[in-house]
């Protein structure tokens, strides 16, 4: 049988899962301690399949007072089956009274496709972040229009 992905908001509960579908949360103490911290906010939202959490996405109001997309993770297990975009649907969807920005790095391409294929407009590069691999700024264009035409964003099918 085919089961649902659904997306939701991550608890405290979810923290051991989301580690073990975040790689770099599995090596790296200063991710899991911003998990915590997200968690605790109530910025991420959970994608689940048959209740196991296999992918987040972390908004938080830092832009110079705008949303930003901090991070977006599916777990290697689960990509390439439409989890990206359902979270960057849920994401797109939520009301808010600023705009909406996110940043990936220019060797990242599957995350540029991604946004690309979301309707995302490029804002800018910034040099100097990680050294050698300039950070690509990007911004939604706020149409709910536009995000119901890609997908439905509650719900896929894996
Ligand atoms: C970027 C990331 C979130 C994408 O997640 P994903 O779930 O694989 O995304 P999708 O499945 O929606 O799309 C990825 C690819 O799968 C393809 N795809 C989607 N559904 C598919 C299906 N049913 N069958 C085959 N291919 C499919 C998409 O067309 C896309 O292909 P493309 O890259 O050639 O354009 C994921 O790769 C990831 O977690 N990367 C590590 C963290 C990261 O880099 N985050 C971004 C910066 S914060």
């Amino acid at each position: 049988m085919r089961s649902m992905a659904i997306i939701g908001d991550g608890t405290a509960e979810h923290f051991d899962a989301l580690v073990a579908v975040d790689q770099i949360a599995q090596h790296d103490p200063a991710r899991r301690e911003e998990l915590r911290k997200w968690l605790a906010s109530g910025s991420i939202r959970v994608a689940t399949s048959g209740g196991s959490p296999i992918g987040y996405t972390v908004v938080e109001p830092s832009f110079f007072g705008n949303d930003f997309l901090v991070l977006i993770v599916v777990g290697a297990e689960h990509r390439n089956a439409g989890i990206g975009q359902l979270l960057m649907g849920d994401v797109e969807a939520r009301e808010r009274d600023t705009k909406l920005f996110t940043s990936t790095n220019l060797s990242n391409q599957v995350m540029q496709r991604l946004l690309a294929r979301r309707g995302w407009h490029s804002s800018g590069m910034v040099f100097g972040l990680d050294e050698g691999d300039p950070e690509l700024f990007y911004q939604f264009p706020q149409s709910p229009r536009l995000a119901s035409e890609h997908d439905d964003p509650e719900r896929v099918s894996l």
